[in-house]
């Protein structure tokens, strides 16, 4: 009989979930789709409900007809939600998510009042509007009515555990974006718990993401399969395309962008420009999040041209080359410009300009927003000498070569390009005994499929374009935003 692990990737747009053997090869997949709520300009929400209701549909799909046993589950999230449950489990509100953009007040006056200087030292990170202490401080100002019900507050992707298990957990690298954890002593930080007004018993207990927390309930028909804290999806994706050693990188181009960089030893980047949070291997990494990135592409094709043609886009986009600047800031950035009211443009349109220098003018936008965040990482003494890619935009050659390109380092396509779903699986084995440890199971199951060279021909154009981008910025500001 085989052994068999579930990885569950609790995305923005989808719930996503594979089942794979011990090897990591994808046995069966299955993915749910949900909508984002935007109740106001700038908000984004979920029904945890839809969550789910989408795991159950993918456990059951996943499990049935199998020949074995499914030994292992973990889930890998979208980070940074606000759940509130009542003292009865209810789900209070909706979740905030961690793009929404209505903190800006509580996230300056953290910032600021309390001060960058102490909340760095306190947490190793300042505050930005999508973490989810200023959603705290938000809905104690604001819906004051709903914070007195608070009986506990989860991660969505912990709560997603908590329907599976009943236990109330979280791991390190997904606390870490609380803004209530002391990162490099992963503990939970009195003093930020009191800044938000947070009792500690609302809080879950701390793990490491391949630590056991219980067993799935009888209700999912999986019986005696233990389920691990899981992992922030960011950490989770690292695990998944191998991200685990000092000093590797990733990139990820899913609704969201991510640069993440593993760290062995705790370190934070003076300007806080970059998040400090705890990986999903017991360690620690360094990591410059973007809130646009394959999303501008399907915002581009799908909502404004109205033509999902994909493939037909990468014909058009492969040699369109032009003087069209993109800037991706569609709901507001993160890193490096914590500004929740940046907006997007296009900037150098003429008469001439066609559709697929626009969008190979977004994918070049969206390399750029990622080589900013890459630049404070060099600053900082840590360069990366290759990265790993994954997501969703992953699967574009297009792109692949755009950000080999723009970082100017090889970039590594793997097997899967769905990562965290696989750093969920693989950290379900740790957590069963199948490995000894996240470094060898990773090693065991990510496998790279193609390496993508940089073109040194093409440098002087990026270069070029880049200084542009760079400029772009804080000379429009005023006006782009929202
Ligand atoms: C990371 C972040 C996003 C979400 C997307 O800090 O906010 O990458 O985790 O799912």
């Amino acid at each position: 009989m085989m052994n068999y692990y579930i990885g569950i990737d609790l995305g923005t747009s989808s719930c996503k979930g594979i089942l794979t053997d011990r090897s990591g090869r994808v046995i069966k997949e299955e993915s749910v789709s949900y909508p984002v709520l935007t109740p106001h300009e700038g908000w984004t929400e979920q029904d945890p409900a839809e969550w789910l209701r989408a795991a159950k549909r993918i456990i059951k799909e996943l499990s049935s007809g199998i020949e074995g046993d499914v030994k292992g589950l973990s889930v890998a999230g979208q980070m940074h939600g606000l759940v509130t449950l009542d003292e009865n489990d209810e789900v209070i509100r909706p979740c905030i998510l961690w793009n929404d953009g209505r903190c800006e007040r509580q996230t300056a006056y953290l910032n600021e009042v309390i001060g960058k200087e102490r909340l760095s030292e306190l947490t190793g990170n300042i505050a930005f509007a999508g973490f989810t202490a200023p959603k705290l401080l938000w809905m104690y100002e604001e819906e004051p009515e709903n914070f007195a019900r608070i009986a506990k507050i989860m991660l969505p992707k912990d709560y997603l555990a908590y329907m599976l298990t009943g236990v109330h957990s979280t791991d390190y690298s997904d606390a870490s974006g609380m803004l209530l954890v002391d990162v490099k002593n992963k503990c939970w930080s009195d003093e930020m718990l009191d800044i938000c007004h947070v009792k500690r018993e609302w809080l879950p207990e701390l793990y490491e993401s391949y630590e056991v927390t219980g067993r799935v309930k009888e209700e999912f028909s999986l019986p005696d399969c233990v389920v691990t804290a899981g992992a922030g999806d960011n950490a989770a994706a690292a695990v998944g395309t191998g991200t685990v050693v000092n000093g590797s990188c990733n990139v990820s181009l899913g609704t969201s962008g991510t640069i993440f960089i593993s760290q062995d030893t705790f370190s934070v980047d003076p300007k806080n420009a970059l998040h400090s949070f705890a990986h999903a291997n017991g360690k620690w990494h360094l990591m410059g999040c973007i809130l646009t990135a394959a999303s501008a592409r399907k915002w581009w094709l799908e909502d404004v041209i109205g033509c999902a043609d994909y493939a037909g886009d990468e014909e058009e986009a492969k040699d369109a080359f032009s003087d069209v600047v993109f800037l991706p800031y569609l709901s507001g950035e993160r890193s490096p410009h914590n500004d929740v009211r940046a907006r997007g443009a296009f900037v150098g349109l003429s008469a001439s300009t066609t559709r697929g220098e626009m969008s190979r003018a977004i994918m070049e936008g969206v390399a750029f927003a990622l080589k900013d965040c890459l630049e404070v990482s060099k600053q900082n003494g840590v360069t990366p000498a290759r990265t790993n890619l994954c997501g969703g935009g992953a699967k574009s050659r297009v792109w692949r070569q755009i950000v080999a390109d723009v970082l100017e380092i090889p970039v590594d396509i793997l097997e899967t390009e769905q990562g965290p779903s696989l750093g969920g699986a693989v950290l379900a084995m740790v957590g069963y005994g199948e490995y000894g440890s996240v470094e060898e199971a990773a090693g065991a199951v990510a496998h790279v499929a193609e390496t993508v060279e940089p073109d040194p021909s093409k440098y002087g154009y990026y270069e070029k374009k880049y200084e542009k981008f760079r400029k772009l910025y804080p000379a429009i500001k005023g006006a782009v935003q929202g």
